[in-house]
């Protein structure tokens, strides 16, 4: 197959804000900072297993400097650098209770939501792990001005100031998104991205520090043979969530049954793997979940940007109830909500089981 080789990230996005006369390129400088974050996060993760061999674990690392779990060191990467970026003006992140202001007079038009380091259970045990981004205009985007300042190194640069944001400028719906994507750490480090104008895979070349064009308008299959689920939750299921998986593993050759099953235990990368060979992940509500009407999943940093990419790449991705995820209208910024989500047959199968439609 031919792959375009050679584009990097940063060229692909400068393109994409080529076809937008009007863009002021804000979006993409926010891409670009956190895309620094990413390499930063993927060079830590894959130093996490040297620690001990290096002597870097317990209190303090050879330079004398605390040792900060690796997800927290995500948090702080991508939390510190964002903050002074120039383009955001709040964000959330999984692993903080409360909204996290920008520095002031950094105040830009946009609200970023992520999940620092997803799958952590799994960072001890070399599967892969990942950090999700989904990014909002501020409501009322209008209501700051543009200010020209001088970045010591940077030169003169244009930018938006206005206010702070609030949680009211988090809490949007994921059909608002502007982009959305995610970055695994995993035999190589990917990005993956959409910005509304399909989805787009890049593979970082880590002798290099740049991320190339590997994966252009990722589709995703419309059928599959793949359920990704955790099937230990069963006693806590409802009736028709457990029907929908007893009929995935019944035998029928002409509809492709039984499914395999494969469940990683890291969304971004059970989502990944779905997205390229075709699949649906389940994470319903359960008898067991904290605030058991809704599942375990978040909606801000997990559900919705992946979502966004989902749709953008022909799947779709919806409750248990057969609502679709880009529609909830957010409540709290850790709000949890069943998720439904791969291949789009399979996600139209999977309603009609689990609304009683089957
Ligand atoms: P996180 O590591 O960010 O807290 O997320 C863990 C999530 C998600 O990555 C994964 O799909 C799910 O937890 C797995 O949950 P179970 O262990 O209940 O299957
Ligand atoms: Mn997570
Ligand atoms: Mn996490």
């Amino acid at each position: 197959m031919h792959r375009p080789l050679g584009i990097t990230v940063s060229r692909h996005i400068m393109d994409l804000q080529r076809m937008h006369p009007g863009a002021t390129g804000e979006l993409t400088g926010l891409l670009n900072e956190l895309i620094v974050a990413a390499k930063t996060i993927s060079a830590e993760v894959n130093m996490a297993g040297l620690a001990d061999i290096l002597g870097m674990s317990g209190k303090t690392n050879i330079q004398g400097e605390e040792v900060q779990k690796l997800d927290e060191f995500a948090n702080n990467t991508i939390k510190r650098r964002m903050a002074r970026c120039g383009y955001l003006c709040v964000m959330t992140s999984e692993e903080e209770d409360d909204v996290l202001p920008v520095k002031e007079g950094y105040e830009g038009k946009y609200t970023l939501a992520f999940d620092p380091l997803d799958g952590s259970s799994n960072i001890d045990v070399n599967v892969s792990i990942g950090t999700i981004f989904s990014v909002h205009r501020r409501r009322n985007a209008k209501d700051g001005f543009f200010r020209r300042r001088t970045d010591p190194g940077a030169g003169v640069r244009t930018s938006y100031v206005g206010r702070q944001g609030t949680v009211d400028d988090l809490l949007q719906k994921g059909r608002d998104q502007v982009a959305a994507g995610y970055i695994i750490y995993g035999s190589s480090t990917m990005l993956v991205f959409t910005t509304g104008e399909g989805v787009h895979g890049f593979t970082l070349d880590p002798s290099v520090g740049e991320f190339y064009l590997s994966h252009p308008e990722i589709e995703i299959p419309e059928k599959s043979k793949y359920f990704s689920v955790n099937e230990g939750n069963y006693p806590y299921w409802s009736d028709n969530m457990r029907r929908y998986i007893e009929f995935l593993k019944q035998e029928d050759k002409e509809a492709g049954r039984p499914y395999s099953a494969r469940y990683i235990g890291s969304l971004v990368a059970d989502f990944h793997r779905n997205l390229i060979t075709g699949g649906i992940f389940l994470y319903p509500r359960d008898r067991k979940s904290p605030g058991k009407a809704s599942g375990k999943l978040r909606l801000l940093y997990e559900a919705s940007p992946l979502a966004f990419i989902v749709e953008q790449a022909g799947g779709r991705a919806i409750t248990d109830d057969g609502v679709a995820i880009l529609d909830i209208e957010p409540q709290s910024l850790h709000q949890r909500v069943p998720l439904i989500i791969g291949s789009r047959h399979d996600v139209d199968e999977a309603q009609a089981f689990l609304t009683g439609n089957r």
